[in-house]
């Protein structure tokens, strides 16, 4: 099933772009749920013709990301009882403390994995979501919150990342 979502290239809605800054996903993940997502988000990325690079969340410091010119989307997952995955542990005490508008110039989209028989559905998700808001970065499309089958969302929120993106290009 999760093969040929992936391999069959005629599902790729997108459209094709000739160039677009290098895009980074970052994942936090405890099991590798967000992990696989974040593969299948750059293929389909990939696929649309964007440079895409796919990387663990704990090697990106916030303030790293600042330096960097790219939209930065983030395939996270929540645990205990609406925490951050332990990966993100760091990310997250470090952003907490950044200061309104730290983040200004930033891009970025927030796709949740999560559980609904949680109370605090994709709380991280929506955490990191609101708190890069608050320090001023822009975001590109609003957050998918994706319950157990999560690859239903995959397209939708793509179409929704790139829309977002092609109008960059145009204006
Ligand atoms: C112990 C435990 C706690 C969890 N807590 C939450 C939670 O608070 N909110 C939520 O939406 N999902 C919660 N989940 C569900 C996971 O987020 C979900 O299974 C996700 O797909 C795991 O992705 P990962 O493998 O990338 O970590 C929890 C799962 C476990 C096993």
């Amino acid at each position: 099933m999760k093969e040929n979502f992936i391999e069959n290239e005629s599902q790729y809605h997108m459209h094709e772009v000739e160039f677009h800054p290098t895009m980074l996903i970052l994942f936090a993940t405890m099991t590798g749920t967000a992990e696989d997502a974040a593969e299948m988000i750059a293929k389909r990325f990939k696929a649309a013709g964007h440079p895409v690079a796919v990387g663990n969340i704990e090697k990106y410091p916030p303030q790293k990301l600042l330096a960097r010119n790219e939209p930065i989307l983030f395939v996270v997952s929540t645990w205990g009882e609406g925490e951050p995955p332990d990966e993100a542990l760091h990310f997250w005490a470090d952003l907490s403390e950044m200061l309104a508008g730290e983040l200004a110039g930033l891009r970025y989209a927030v796709y949740a994995l999560g559980d609904s028989s949680y109370d605090e559905f994709c709380g991280f998700g929506r955490n990191l979501d609101l708190a890069l808001e608050e320090r001023g970065a822009f975001r590109l499309a609003s957050r998918a919150e994706c319950d157990c089958d999560h690859e239903e969302f995959i397209e939708q929120w793509c179409d929704a990342v790139n829309a977002a993106l092609q109008n960059e290009c145009i204006a």
